[in-house]
């Protein structure tokens, strides 16, 4: 039988492709992965529309128990529905690669994820150097702000990906992160983000009630952003066409 890998998008139930709605549909059992992003909607919107139940996949069946999900799909079709794209900032290759090692089919079907949503800010793909995850826990933490060093030495904009914990409903915020790398630029003194620093907050890219926010890192320190999921930017040097299209958000 066929393990589907399938990306849902970043909003809501009603993300997923055409492709993705078809093979979930006829699934035997339809896992939600549930703690790498977050889609604003409730789980049983998706039931809804993909007419299934879902189970709830936490890190600790994906990582430690994978063989519960991969001995349903020998026998069965299973759904394994990631917000976002499958892999995109994540290591769901992981589970693509022991299915294929036990010979099991797998079809992967890839959606939008923020990794390409955050075009949206005018800032260049190809402009974008090594992408980096601030955690919640990061009192020792300084890898960040050295990516950000090294980008930017390269003359390359930064994605900063915020630690969260749906079941909870925890999201690091924007000025979470901006008061972490202002906590390390205090701490390194090595001049690499100030007060004065360009920044580019994110709030629910692919939603209807998304925000983008450009200004200094002082200023969005004062901007009330939505709750929600969210991510920073911190660009490098701008091309003419990413600084006339960061003017719409500032
Ligand atoms: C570990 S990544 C997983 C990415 C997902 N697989 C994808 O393809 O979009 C999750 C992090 O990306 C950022 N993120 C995801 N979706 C977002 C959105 N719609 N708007 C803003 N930031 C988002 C947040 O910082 C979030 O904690």
């Amino acid at each position: 039988m066929t393990l589907y890998m399938i990306g849902i998008g970043l909003s809501d139930e009603k993300d997923i492709s055409l492709k993705g709605l078809e093979a979930v549909k006829k699934c035997s059992f339809v896992y939600l992965e549930n703690y790498t992003s977050s889609l604003n909607v409730p789980v049983n919107y998706l039931e809804k529309l993909y007419e299934n139940k879902i189970i709830l996949a936490d890190r600790d069946l994906v990582e430690k128990r994978a063989d519960d999900i991969l001995d349903n799909a020998k026998a069965k079709d299973v759904a394994f529905l990631v917000v976002g794209d499958v892999f995109s900032a994540t290591t769901h290759i992981d589970l693509m690669m022991r299915a294929k090692k036990k010979n099991i089919k797998v079809e992967i079907i890839h959606n939008a994820s923020v990794l390409t949503a955050v075009g949206e800010t005018g800032l260049m793909l190809y402009n974008f150097g090594k992408t980096t995850s601030i955690p919640f826990e990061n009192e020792n933490v300084e890898t960040p702000y050295y990516t950000l060093k090294q980008n930017l030495e390269n003359n390359m904009h930064t994605l900063f990906l915020l630690d969260l914990n749906p079941k909870e409903k925890k999201f690091m915020t924007v000025n979470d992160a901006i008061r972490y790398l202002l906590r390390v630029e205090i701490r390194r003194g090595e001049k690499i983000f100030t007060d004065n620093t360009l920044c580019v907050g994110c709030v629910k890219l692919g939603s209807l009630d998304k925000q983008i926010k450009a200004g200094k890192a002082k200023e969005l320190l004062k901007f009330r952003f939505r709750d929600g999921v969210q991510c920073l930017i911190v660009p490098s040097k701008l091309h003419f066409v990413e600084e006339d299209a960061l003017e719409l958000y500032k």
